[in-house]
């Protein structure tokens, strides 16, 4: 499956191997979406392979939905499961308390979704994630496409009021199109290089008319996994 691995890839594979320990017989699970959840995708097809179990997955996106009926998992939805033991996920940071900011790769409405659904949360990582303090990378927010560029602008205003260091938003492209999430909604990239207060801006946000959800997951994550491109890993 791995054949001759960057060590970036290394790291992102060592993670999701290790984080599919968790996963036990019978459980329901939650997988995320992205490059490193992908691995973990694959790493849980080989395990219920090899050793039987019969697990329930529940994926946060069509991709990735794709990828574990492409390895053999049982995919159901959230409404037939209900309620999940277990999601893993990856992330685009994450900072000392477990804070997150997702959505790098525009899943972030059903991978807060899935993992709010969950008893736990496990995030899979390579070790450049792992931040001091959220912010660098800009922050998703999923907004609908009716008077998005309202939204944008109410977004903007609000930002002046916050402790946050940049206030430039973008909309996200897919090629010359805006993107669309399997939601059907955009997403704004909000370049901000540092959150100082990450529980209000999370608040903050969803209260503005047109945002649907945003990227920072907050009192979700309940383990990181760390992987390395020397093959080290580390649970925090
Ligand atoms: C998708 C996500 C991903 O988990 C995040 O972008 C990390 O992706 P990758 O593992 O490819 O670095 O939030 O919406």
């Amino acid at each position: 499956m791995t054949g001759e691995l960057s060590p970036i890839d290394k790291a992102k594979f060592v993670a999701a191997k290790k984080a599919v320990e968790f996963v036990e017989d019978g459980m329901r699970v939650g997988l995320g979406t992205g490059s490193t959840a992908a691995w973990m995708v694959r790493c849980l097809g080989e395990v219920v392979r090899e050793e039987g179990l019969r697990i329930r997955a529940v994926p946060t996106s069509a991709r990735t939905a794709a990828l574990a009926r492409d390895v053999g998992l049982d995919v159901i939805s959230l409404d037939e499961a209900r309620w999940l033991d277990l999601t893993i996920d990856g992330a685009d940071e994450v900072d000392h308390e477990f804070n997150l900011i997702k959505g790098g790769g525009a899943a972030l409405l059903q991978e807060k979704i899935v993992a709010t659904a969950s008893d736990r949360m496990v995030v899979i990582t390579d070790a450049s994630k792992e931040v001091e303090t959220l912010g660098a990378f800009p922050l998703p927010l999923e907004v609908i496409p009716f008077g998005w560029q309202t939204t944008k602008a109410l977004v903007e205003e609000m930002l002046d009021s916050l402790d946050v260091m940049g206030r430039t938003t973008s909309l996200r492209m897919n090629g010359a199109a805006p993107l669309f999430t399997d939601e059907g909604n955009h997403i704004l990239d909000l370049h901000l290089n540092r959150i100082g207060n990450v529980r209000q801006l999370a608040m903050v946000l969803n209260q503005i008319p047109g945002v649907v959800e945003n990227g920072l997951f907050v009192d979700i994550c309940d383990t990181v996994v760390v992987g390395y491109g020397d093959g080290r890993v580390q649970l925090r």
